[in-house]
């Protein structure tokens, strides 16, 4: 066997085995496989797809390429949770202490930021002191301690897959559900949850810009969750527009605080509600119904926010440091109407471009910066009212840059649903 044979079968549109897959794969990693050829192969992939089986053996040998958590020693029900990667996307940081609050054990490994989208694990990294690397015991303690941690990536879990990522990255391979979904899935297994939650996110600032295609992914993820016996939730959810108001590190932090005591903007209380109602009530006696008005609860007796406040500080953090720039500005509107549509990519770019993300791999992340919005999709604003703050620091921005991102019409706009479907 040869990667040449390989890649020549599925450039010819054939069904790889098992043992063509785990030779790819070990291949890789033990350098034997040369750079341009797994990336021919990826694009090979991306153009002529793979079936089910295949996905399922290209996840399950990326698993086998490195450690696995062993979560055994944490008392209850486990709980993972992702996200495809969105705008303003801080559901991790309120999702995590709220489902804690409820009894459940999130023991979870976030990511950095990728392309226009924020990671949760540069979220947390805003508030100064924060350890997001903790030993395997003190991070299994802290979940038998107090419910939660997040931290981020262990460095050798699914080393295959960092591998892979990095070329696709550079090799115009990322929109392919089959490798996103051995990409996510094998993460996701090798975290060793009960529970794997999934939004995918649907839209312009999104990977799928398609439900169609956010559908199929999700029902791959489903059947490969099903074959390691994960119970597997997948949600479609809307990114056309940024979620909330907040888009930048500490600043997401921020509107998170506001949400865990029940006050954050509507799109994100929403889908914090849904999700933590179908995750709850999928592994407990109450109702989709009931768990969901637990969570006002949770809210409003200060248990939700009370976990999130443990969490940082035992993980070394000060939420009374937390800095946000203080050169702000207004960003006004050029003309009166309503919002139909707001560039959640276009936004994203602009805040990576302020230092709220990295251009280069090894950039410096200016945590306090970002943007603010003050109006979402379906909104009416008069000409010259504030569209949204910008927090600078030492960058700056080209208003007609933020303008462009707005599209602003004389009719109603009717809002798109956030919750598109679930599938389990
Ligand atoms: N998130 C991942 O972890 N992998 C992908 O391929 C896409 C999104």
């Amino acid at each position: 066997m040869t990667i040449i044979e390989i890649i020549e079968k599925k450039k010819n549109n054939l069904i790889l085995s098992k043992e063509e897959i785990d030779f790819f794969i070990s291949g890789m990693l033990k350098g034997e496989i040369a750079d341009y050829q797994i990336s021919s192969l990826l694009m090979a992939i991306v153009l002529n797809g793979m079936n089910e089986e295949e996905t399922f053996y290209l996840t399950d040998a990326m698993i086998r390429s490195g450690e696995t958590i062993d979560l055994s020693s944490i008392e209850g029900i486990k709980v993972d949770k992702h996200s495809t990667g969105g705008v303003g996307d801080k559901v991790t940081l309120i999702l995590a202490p709220l489902l804690a609050s409820f009894g459940l054990k999130v023991a979870k490994m976030s990511g950095r930021g990728l392309g226009h989208t924020g990671g949760t694990a540069d979220k947390l990294e805003s508030i100064p002191g924060y350890r997001l690397e903790l030993s395997q015991e003190e991070f299994i303690n802290q979940v038998n301690e107090i419910g939660v941690s997040v931290i981020s990536q262990s460095g050798n879990l699914v080393p295959a897959d960092k591998k892979l990522y990095a070329l696709r990255d550079v090799t115009g391979t990322v929109d392919s559900i089959p490798l996103i979904a051995s990409s996510i899935m094998s993460k996701k297994i090798a975290s060793g949850a009960d529970v794997i939650f999934i939004d995918v996110k649907v839209g312009n600032g999104a990977l799928m810009k398609k439900i169609e295609d956010a559908r199929k992914l999700a029902n791959t993820m489903i059947h490969i969750g099903n074959r390691y016996h994960k119970k597997t939730i997948c949600i479609l959810t809307n990114m056309e527009e940024p979620l909330g108001y907040a888009i930048g590190n500490a600043l997401e932090v921020q509107e998170s605080i506001s949400a865990l005591k029940g006050m954050g903007p509507e799109d994100v209380m929403e889908l914090i509600i849904k999700t933590t109602g179908l995750i709850v009530s999928s592994v407990s006696d109450l109702s989709l119904e009931e768990a969901e008005q637990q969570c006002f609860k949770k809210f409003n007796t200060g248990q939700a926010f009370e976990k999130f406040r443990q969490m940082v500080s035992f993980q070394g953090g000060d939420l009374e440091k937390l800095e946000i720039s203080n050169r702000i500005f207004s960003v006004r509107s050029a003309k009166s109407g309503y919002i139909s549509h707001i560039d959640a990519l276009g936004l994203g770019e602009i805040a990576r471009k302020i230092g709220a993300g990295r251009l280069k791999k090894e950039d410096q992340i200016h945590y306090q910066v970002g943007l603010v919005l003050t109006h979402k999709v379906g909104d009416f604003i008069e000409v010259n009212e504030e569209l949204l703050k910008i927090y600078l620091d030492d960058k700056d921005v080209k208003v007609n840059e933020i303008l462009e991102c707005f599209t602003i019409q004389e009719d109603e706009v009717e809002k798109q649903p956030l919750i598109y479907e679930i599938i389990k």
